[in-house]
């Protein structure tokens, strides 16, 4: 039988149109956005910060925010107020929704197996950003996005080793540590207890959590200079609590930057201000910019590509000098 050139067309379109959903579905299939998604054929990401503890995790959220809204993604934003708990059931709603990636940056290093599992037993790509977890499975996450802490920790300390070469006597060192059990703080510690056990005279004679909080900085700080009577150095894991230590500092009646050096982590614009005036000694930068490199592998691991396992951001130090240099043009 002969058919007419009208319909053998009509027939042709209706093959290619259920090939090519046939197809789009075998895709969504492989990266779950066949029933999530956002209908409109945006990728959709679920985000599940940390919280809004410093200066740095705003300027955090804020590059995340911008850089989905820039790239054409949907962001399911939760603010999990540093509970791990929180970010666990975040975690869990995003699965539920069906989104086509969870990113997370997870206020602690230990406990995520689980979670991870379910995520990857529902086909949805997690990515992690700013902080790891130990999870020795590595095929629970696609990569890992953020900043070298151990790095951070031995810049600090190496500074410090430098500045006290000619010192003479025990130089003590309090030490203001991040979140207990968080990957900053126990790589930040590593990296400066690494760097300054090259000089035996640098002491650390007290390390406490301030929890990368002003108020945190600031009441540790207090019960470190009632305790000890002779404090050189401070080392704080970031420059909130660098900043709540200034406070009790200055209560005490010493000079901070001069009566007492202070070594921070982040270089956030308040930090680099505290620096440039003199109140602050060094800085070694943690970048929190990581939105447009989030949204790019978002996409790469919702295509399917390959992305590397870990992507470190390039980051640099200040002195005094630099910051009042660098302070102007700084953004965040
Ligand atoms: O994980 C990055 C750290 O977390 C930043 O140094 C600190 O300011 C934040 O709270």
């Amino acid at each position: 039988m002969r058919m007419s050139l009208a319909p053998r067309r009509a027939v042709a379109a209706l093959a290619a149109v259920l090939l090519a959903g046939g197809m789009a579905a075998c895709g969504n299939s492989d990266t779950g956005t066949d029933e999530g998604g956002s209908g409109d054929g945006k990728i959709v990401m679920g985000f599940s910060q940390v919280g809004a503890e410093s200066g740095w995790r705003t300027a955090n959220t804020n590059s995340i925010k911008e850089a989905a809204a820039e790239a054409g993604i949907e962001l399911k934003f939760d603010d999990a107020q540093q509970k791990q708990e929180n970010q666990i059931k975040a975690i869990r709603n995003y699965i539920q929704q069906k989104v086509d990636v969870i990113a997370f940056s997870p206020v602690v290093e230990s406990g995520w197996d689980t979670v991870l599992k379910e995520a990857k037993d529902a086909g949805i790509p997690v990515i992690l950003t700013d902080r790891a977890v130990d999870s020795a499975d590595k095929s629970l996450y696609k990569t890992f996005l953020g900043s070298d802490f151990v790095k951070e920790g031995r810049l600090s300390g190496e500074w410090l080793v430098e500045q006290m070469k000619s010192a003479t006597g025990d130089v003590n060192i309090v030490e203001l540590q991040g979140t207990t059990g968080s990957a900053p703080a126990n790589d930040r510690k590593k990296g400066f207890g690494e760097a300054i056990a090259a000089d035996p005279k640098l002491k650390v004679i007290a390390s406490q959590s301030g929890d990368f909080t002003r108020a945190g900085g600031k009441q540790v700080m207090e019960q470190f200079l009632k305790a000890h009577p002779k404090i050189d150095v401070l080392f704080a894991h970031n420059d909130d609590m660098g900043l709540g230590a200034l406070e009790a500092i200055t209560a005490a009646g010493k000079e901070p930057g001069k009566d007492i050096i202070i070594i921070t982590i982040d270089a956030v614009k308040d930090g680099m201000q505290a620096l440039a005036d003199g109140k602050f000694n060094f800085i070694a930068e943690c970048s929190p910019l990581l939105g447009p490199q989030l949204m790019e592998l978002a996409k790469k691991v919702h295509a399917g590509e390959e992305v590397p396992p870990r992507i470190e951001t390039e980051e640099t130090t200040f002195t005094q000098e630099q910051a009042k240099e660098a302070l102007p043009n700084r953004k965040y």
